[in-house]
């Protein structure tokens, strides 16, 4: 064999193995950064399914973030971070007995495998609450609690003056701070928990609705108050349970709690309202001839995120106004909500139109006696005159800027097309 060619496989042969030794190395020393990378990976995805998890079944008694709601214990507790993995999982598992704390898992007649228990487990030990937060509110499921509510002065003051006015005006002050966020305005009840000011629950005796109030019903939302409340106050509640009738309505108001909101659900909530609200109450809720101003003032500051979302839910019966609720989750009903809620600060006084047929659009109108009151993102006032309401989408097909890349991709074809005609007239 040729010497020379002897040699230049050997060269090739040593720098193949230079390379897979080189290799080998290489991945040897990145191993473990790598199974670390995985791990975290696996991490991630774990925390990432069980605040899910957390909001479907959880949230609603220990509130959005872990804060814990009521009687209800908070979950973003530091001493659960150093408490054994293993008595945090069959507590979940198992539920604690006779409190509101029901057993998960799918061996104690719950709903979830162990996996996701251990899931739930790795939350509570190592998972970031704000971000479980905002998971529970991007899908609608932010508990309506905790909250609480400022009892009518007036009445109150009514109520010192019947037969033992005191206890029961301290079992009102009590219920509207701890009560009223499930049982409701004057304990009429809400969706999540029935009525106590009820002739059906008057007729119970005292032991019975003690016994309740005390110890909770196992397995529902209705958790003991014994290691919150003081026996004596729990037997005023119990007073005020079989008095309601004699306490004047309007004693304990219902609650103004806002919706939350988080970029994402204030980003869904401004393309819901662009898809389905904006051709009737106007891009910036400014109002059409067709349906009422949304971003004006008295609106904003008179009507609660719950009473605009029971109007959006519900819709207005016998007017234009469609019943969104069986059309949309509550998540995108309170994203529209929390959307709307933001025009409040910079809200007009005055709404441009306020009234379907209330004349014609807004920027007709505006001439010389009313102010031009609409945000200064809308049709500007060059275009007075003749526009109407279509003169927005046409304005913004018209935008400039939608004429950069058919330009850019004109001269490109033109280009082409030049120096194509060019080098065929040059082989010629
Ligand atoms: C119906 C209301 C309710 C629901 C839903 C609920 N819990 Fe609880 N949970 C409670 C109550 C009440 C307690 C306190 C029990 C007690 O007094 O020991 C509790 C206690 C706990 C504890 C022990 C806390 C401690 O400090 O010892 C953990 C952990 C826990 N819950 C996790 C969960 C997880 C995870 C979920 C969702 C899968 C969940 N809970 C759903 C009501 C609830
Ligand atoms: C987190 C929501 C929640 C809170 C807060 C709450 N409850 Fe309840 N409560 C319920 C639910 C749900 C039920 C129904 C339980 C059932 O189905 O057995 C209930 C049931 C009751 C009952 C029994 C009603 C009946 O028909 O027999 C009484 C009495 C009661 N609650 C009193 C109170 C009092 C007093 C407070 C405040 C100290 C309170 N609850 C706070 C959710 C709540
Ligand atoms: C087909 C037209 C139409 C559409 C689409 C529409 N609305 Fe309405 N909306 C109305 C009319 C008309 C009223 C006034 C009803 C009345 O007279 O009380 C109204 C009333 C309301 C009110 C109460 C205003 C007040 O002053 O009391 C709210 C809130 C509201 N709409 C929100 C929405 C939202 C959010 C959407 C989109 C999800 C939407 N609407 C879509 C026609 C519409």
């Amino acid at each position: 064999m040729n010497p020379k060619s002897h040699l230049i496989e050997s060269f090739i042969g040593l720098g193949a193995l230079l390379i897979v030794v080189s290799a080998l190395g290489y991945y040897i020393l990145n191993e473990p950064v790598r199974i670390v990378q995985a791990q975290d990976e696996v991490l991630a995805l774990q925390l990432d399914e069980a605040m899910t998890l957390y909001a479907e079944n959880c949230a609603v008694c220990h509130g959005m973030s872990g804060e814990g709601i009521g009687a209800t214990p908070p979950l973003n507790n530091p001493a659960l971070v150093t408490m054994p993995f293993e008595e945090i999982s069959k507590t979940i598992a198992r539920g604690r007995y006779q409190t509101a704390m029901p057993a998960w898992a799918i061996e104690d007649g719950g709903p979830l495998s162990d996996y996701q228990i251990d899931e739930l487990v790795m939350l509570i030990q190592y998972g970031d609450w704000g971000a479980t937060g905002n998971r529970v509110v991007n899908l609608g499921l932010a508990p309506l609690i905790p909250f609480t509510t400022e009892v009518d002065p007036a009445l109150l003051a009514e109520i010192g003056s019947l037969l033992d006015g005191a206890t029961l005006q301290t079992a009102v002050t009590l219920f509207a701070a701890n009560c009223v966020s499930c049982h409701g305005a004057d304990g009429l009840g809400t969706g999540i928990a029935p009525a106590l000011n009820d002739p059906a629950v008057r007729e119970k005796t005292a032991d019975e609705i003690q016994r309740v109030i005390t110890y909770g019903n196992t397995g529902t939302l209705m958790a003991g108050w014994s290691n919150i409340l003081a026996p004596e106050e729990i037997t005023a509640l119990v007073s005020l349970v079989q008095r309601w009738d004699e306490v004047p309505l309007g004693t304990i108001p219902a609650p103004d709690v806002p919706i939350p909101v988080t970029e994402e659900s204030l980003a869904l909530g401004s393309q819901l309202y662009a898809a389905n609200c904006s051709r009737c109450h106007g891009p910036e809720g400014q109002g059409t001839p067709r349906a009422p101003s949304l971003n004006v003032k008295s609106f904003l500051t008179d009507t609660s995120d719950q009473a605009i979302q029971q109007i959006i839910t519900l819709g207005v019966p016998g007017t234009a106004m469609p019943t969104w609720g069986d059309r949309m989750t509550d998540a995108d009903i309170q994203a529209i909500v929390g959307f709307i809620r933001q025009w409040e600060p910079t809200a007009p006084e005055v709404a441009t139109i306020t009234r379907p047929g209330g004349g014609g659009p807004p920027w007709r109108n505006n001439n010389s006696t009313t102010p031009n009151l609409l945000p200064s993102t809308n049709p500007p006032s060059t275009i007075s005159g003749n526009s109407a309401g279509g003169q927005t989408a046409l304005q913004t097909l018209l935008d400039w800027r939608l004429l950069i890349l058919p330009g850019i991709l004109l001269s490109i074809a033109f280009t082409l097309i030049y120096s194509g005609w060019d080098s065929l007239r040059r082989l010629r």
